[in-house]
């Protein structure tokens, strides 16, 4: 018996980042200074976007987004249900509807073929999400959005260095919008966002409101909100996304070896042969989940539910906007999957050990 906890997932932590955060408590300066800057610049050439505007989450990055793009009351915004709420509520926030569309069973995104149906006068824009780091169909997305003069909002929240047809996951649609939280392949270590795009406009109207629309210091020109991020996190941010691709590849090796382990016991994740799958989370799909969960706790493995309540389920959402009725797959997937330890300390003896466990399950 194994009896080290093995997590679901582990931040990164060296020497390197520890001095760059003592470096900001001895500048003296802590808001939207040269290591925000210097992150942003750093972030755009990772994605190959033209603008990056840090913030202070993944939700304020979604919420700014739908803000500058003009999204407000009376708008709709197809977006699929099988996500985090925060995929949601920056809609509603704006004022707008989101109108939740099902998800395809083997990449766990949303549905391209299910988001024609759902498009009315008042839809302006589709947020795909690329959920657990794996590219939603952008080329399908992009040509139904071109067809009807919507606009993309990618949720690149758990999608970090994600490839679609060569192109960095973000900088596909319109504007794209990631976390930095804690759990995410590359973290600043407490909250922290970015949203990227290569449209000026966006990323100025952006940097306005996140800042109490603030052009000069006492010169306010938009009705802003304070939604900026600070040195501290950029100094953390900028390390850590030095070591994004190297992650990636280790993600990528566990994700192998955890198929070659699982194949024919579980369902495993498909990978597109266009797409780069980034691996923020491994998730398998078994009818017995919920017994397989408590029976890995057991043997001190941490597992995860991503998400066991889809959104248009969740009280909030239907005190909201009232029960929009069934979403075929994905109330199929929330009582279904299931997210495996993963994360790039993740030793082979770790990988071996958490399949046996499995395997012997069944
Ligand atoms: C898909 C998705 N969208 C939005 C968010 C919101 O990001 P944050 O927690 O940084 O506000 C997250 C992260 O938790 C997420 O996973």
């Amino acid at each position: 018996m194994n009896m080290k906890n093995i997590p679901l997932s582990e931040i990164y932590m060296d020497d390197d980042q520890i001095n760059a955060v003592i470096d900001v408590l001895k500048s003296g300066w802590f808001i939207l200074g040269e290591r925000v800057r210097e992150f942003e610049e750093k972030f755009s050439k990772e994605i190959g976007s033209k603008y990056s505007v840090s913030v202070s989450s993944g939700t304020s990055a979604l919420f700014l987004s739908l803000l500058a793009s003009g999204i407000k009351e009376g708008d709709e915004v197809i977006v699929p249900s099988f996500s985090f709420i925060a995929t949601a509520t920056p809609i509603i926030h704006v004022g707008a509807k989101p109108v939740f569309t099902d998800i395809k069973k083997t990449s766990y995104n949303i549905d391209p073929n299910e988001i024609e149906s759902k498009i009315t006068s008042r839809t302006k824009a589709i947020m795909p999400v690329h959920l657990y780091g794996n590219p939603a169909k952008m080329d399908e997305i992009k040509d139904i959005a071109a067809a009807n003069n919507l606009l993309i909002i990618e949720d690149a929240c758990q999608a970090h260095g994600a490839l679609y047809d060569g192109k960095k996951i973000g900088s596909i649609g319109d504007i794209g919008c990631f976390s930095f939280y804690p759990s995410k392949i590359m973290t600043v270590c407490g909250d922290g966002g970015m949203v990227v795009t290569d449209n000026e406009e966006f990323a100025e109207k952006i940097r306005l409101l996140r800042d109490h629309g603030r052009k000069d210091k006492y010169l306010h020109e938009a009705i802003g909100y304070n939604m900026r991020s600070n040195e501290i996190q950029a100094a953390l941010g900028i390390r850590q996304l030095e070591k994004l691709s190297p992650w990636i590849s280790t993600r990528r090796k566990i994700a192998l070896k955890y198929n070659e382990l699982l194949n024919g016991h579980v369902i495993t994740p498909v990978e597109y042969e266009n797409a780069l799958h980034v691996y923020y989370m491994y998730v398998i799909r078994t009818n017995k989940r919920d017994a397989l969960q408590k029976h890995l706790k057991e043997s001190n493995i941490s597992t995860g539910i991503h998400y066991p309540i889809p959104i248009h389920k969740q009280p909030a959402i239907i005190d909201h906007m009232g029960d929009i009725g069934k979403l075929k797959n994905t109330e199929e997937c929330a009582k279904t999957v299931l997210s495996l330890p993963m994360h790039p300390k993740l030793s082979n003896d770790d990988i071996e050990y958490i399949c046996e466990k499995i395997v012997s399950f069944f």
